[in-house]
């Protein structure tokens, strides 16, 4: 990828990824290394991703970072940790070959965004880390196992590294070597699998998941307990669930996690509230058409934010839209109520009705999007894509 003059330019996109076994707390808080196992959907990049430039240069004076169009901290450990493990990669596959087309010792521009607010509990930091990780390792000619570096970004971030379906082993070993991702099948393997997510709210989370998690490590034992008894018993059942494409049972196990870990937050002292009445609203709704239903049809999770995010087989989808759109009453703000895949229209029986939509509450979700699983990071091949421009400058504002 490496221009021979001037510039080397690389841009990539990554996916977001939703955890259905939770990812919290740490072991070792500079490594990032997790007291437990996690798994989780990498969302198609169609409807959420992140696209990230990074630029090396001999003429560059420092290290630079601009987060949607807006120049931010470069300094950062996280970000130049993730740099100087790439750079470790890329010295350790040179050797001594002093032919190598991008000097380690040039700083590097970088400009990323996101087609999604972010910040809106929708994993920004996850698809961030390894849209940055990506790109860093195409600009440096660096290949295999990257999900290690992108860890050092952001824990959720490794399982961006990898499409479908991925699990983050927790790893024994002290300087993290066996803290990696893995796919446990492709996108591909379950096609019937569909994602609402339902955005309630676009503000920034109260806590962080950082500050969040590292206070559930030292105050919660229920947190202990779930990562020492009840994730390795759970990953092995969600992994055979997806195996076998099992939605019931996937759903049921998806739910529970996320019910699990929101207990863990009000256990942590002080408590921590990601959910809020709205999301309380959503969950009680899913329950009330599964139990119309007389089955599980669809599951919601959610992670350090009031947004949730809703699994269900594409033959569920239009009705279930339907059901929240008469729960949730959109407000004719000119906001565009449902995004991404298309949806169908559906006409609801009145008894699904009476049982399921009560109560509605207008306006409090801004809106629907519907996405479904999709492949891990991209490398962007049309040079009119880059953020950065031959200057290494942002090329236009987001
Ligand atoms: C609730 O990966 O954002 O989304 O490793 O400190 O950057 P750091 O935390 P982060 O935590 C994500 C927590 C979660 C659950 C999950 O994604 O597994």
């Amino acid at each position: 990828m490496a221009e021979e003059r001037g510039t080397a330019r690389v841009t990539c996109t990554a996916p977001v990824n939703i955890a259905v076994i939770k990812y919290w707390g740490k072991r070792d808080t500079d490594l990032i290394l997790p007291i437990n196992s996690s798994l989780s959907v990498t969302l198609h990049q169609d409807q959420l991703r992140t696209t990230t430039t990074a630029a090396a240069c001999r003429d560059f004076t420092e290290d630079r970072l601009w987060l949607n169009g807006e120049e931010v901290d470069a300094g950062q450990p996280r970000l130049q940790a993730c740099l100087r493990e790439v750079r470790r990669l890329a010295r350790k596959r040179r050797g001594d070959d002093a032919a190598a087309p991008l000097s380690l010792s040039y700083k590097v521009h970088v400009a990323s965004e996101n087609n999604f607010p972010t910040a809106a509990g929708l994993a920004s930091s996850a698809a961030g880390y390894a849209c940055l990780v990506s790109a860093l390792a195409r600009l440096y000619g660096v290949e295999g196992e990257l999900s290690e570096v992108a860890r050092r970004g952001s824990g959720s971030a490794c399982r961006s590294m990898l499409g479908g379906f991925v699990q983050w082993h927790r790893g024994e070993r002290p300087d993290g070597r066996d803290s990696v991702a893995q796919q446990l099948a492709p996108e591909t393997h379950w096609p019937e699998l569909s994602v609402l997510v339902l955005v309630v709210s676009g503000e920034k989370k109260a806590v962080g998941s950082t500050a969040g998690m590292q206070t559930s490590v030292d105050t919660s034992p229920l947190l202990k307990y779930r990562a020492e008894v009840v994730v390795p018993e759970r990953m092995t059942r969600m992994a055979r669930c997806i195996q076998d494409r099992d939605f019931e049972a996937f759903g049921q196990l998806t739910m529970q996690d996320s019910n699990q870990f929101h207990a863990t937050c009000l256990d942590t002292f002080p408590p921590i509230f990601y959910l809020n009445d709205i999301s309380q609203r959503i969950i009680a709704l899913a329950h009330r058409f599964n139990a119309h239903h007389g089955r599980t049809k669809v599951a919601y999770t959610f992670d350090a934010g009031p947004n949730a995010v809703i699994f269900m087989l594409e033959d569920t989808v239009d009705e279930f839209v339907e059901v929240v759109r008469r729960s949730f009453p959109p407000n004719s703000n000119g906001d565009q109520f449902l995004r991404g895949r298309p949806v169908g229209t559906a006409v609801l029986p009145e008894e699904l009705v009476s049982a399921v939509v009560v109560d509605p509450v207008p306006g409090a979700i801004r809106y629907i999007l519907h996405t479904k699983p999709g492949p891990g990071p991209q490398l962007l091949d049309d040079p009119s894509q880059h953020l950065l421009g031959p200057d290494g400058l942002p090329c236009r504002s987001a």
